[in-house]
């Protein structure tokens, strides 16, 4: 057996692996691998975190924790020397940022660190990444190739798609990314919802759509963290998340670019469906990288219905 190829590797796929033979095109899995790489060195960063506030402000006029500048900078100095990314966009950038010579293929989206309000409970946090090939100012649908996020949390697992299937890898104890589920597929119908916002802010048509899933027995499971929330959707094969329009914030709280396109990317793949309500995700045009877009997204039965209750207002 080669020298440092542990057992895992031998008997398993690893992240290379599966995508060479999903027939992932070559620069296309250069970069996915690169970014997945990465989520290592944010792992290690959220092991050293001072979890003291960083006082920067990005501009959704949040706080930041020192985690999110390090993980961002740790994201886009990787993909500055991938030889694959023109442009790089992220929650915690003001602008696009041109990061190659402006002959490369790829256009990259990241939320670096998504649930950074969690890192000092230790609940799982995640890394959001859209990857497009037109510019990113504009529909999902058209210009987005490839998706991923990582999770952080008992283990670091990673499900990415480049429109063959949505996969799990969880990275083994010797830093590879092992695969662990291929093409997950959603259920029609799951039986768990994960709310956002305050229920005295919701509208009346989403508050007579979230009583009718509490009427059918779903069981809540809201961690806060947008990553773990859809990683459940998809792992347990089926349910919604929703972060609706609010009384006050019509737009509701998540941003399209960052953080909804890549999940309904990954979603669609796996069966699923997101929407605002009305139109799919990945239709919405993108005018502003702080885009906020309201959310449903899961099993087809319910994200039909929720948008069934919407149309009743
Ligand atoms: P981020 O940490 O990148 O700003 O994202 C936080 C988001 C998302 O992770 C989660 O679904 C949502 O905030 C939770 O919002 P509430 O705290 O209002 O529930
Ligand atoms: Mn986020
Ligand atoms: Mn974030």
């Amino acid at each position: 057996m080669g020298e440092g190829i542990s057992d895992y590797t031998k008997f398993c796929v690893d992240l290379r692996r599966q995508m060479w033979m999903a027939g992932v095109e070559t620069e296309l899995r250069r970069l996915i691998w690169q970014i997945a790489v990465t989520g290592k060195y944010i792992f290690a960063k959220i092991h050293e975190s001072n979890r003291k506030l960083a006082g920067f402000k990005n501009i959704f006029g949040e706080e930041q924790l020192a985690l999110d500048k390090s993980s961002d900078q740790i994201l886009k100095n990787q993909l500055q020397f991938s030889g694959f990314v023109r442009e790089y966009a992220s929650e915690e950038q003001d602008t696009v940022v041109r990061i190659g010579s402006g002959t490369e293929k790829y256009f990259v989206t990241a939320d670096p660190l998504d649930g950074s309000s969690l890192v000092d409970t230790n609940l799982a946090i995640g890394t959001i990444i859209g990857i497009h090939n037109g510019s990113m100012m504009g529909v999902g649908k058209q210009t987005m190739v490839a998706a991923l996020y990582i999770t952080y949390g008992p283990l670091i697992t990673m499900v990415y798609s480049a429109g063959k299937g949505a996969h799990e890898f969880v990275l083994n104890r010797e830093g590879e990314y092992v695969l662990s589920q291929e093409n997950i597929r959603l259920k029609d119908r799951g039986d768990i919802y994960s709310v956002g916002g305050l229920r005295k802010d919701w509208t009346p048509e989403h508050l007579r759509f979230v009583e009718f899933l509490e009427e059918q027995g779903y069981k809540l499971r809201y961690s806060g963290g947008f990553v773990p929330d859809i990683n459940q959707i998809l792992i347990k094969n089926g349910g919604i998340f929703t972060y609706p329009a609010l009384k006050k914030s019509p737009a509701g709280k998540l941003r399209l670019l960052f953080e909804l396109q890549p999940m309904a990317f990954l979603i669609e793949q796996a069966g699923g469906i997101a929407t605002d309500g009305k139109t799919d995700i990945l239709d919405i045009p993108v005018e502003d990288i702080g885009q906020r877009s309201p959310i449903y997204i899961g099993s087809r039965f319910e994200v039909e219905k929720a948008k069934a209750f919407l149309r009743a207002s």
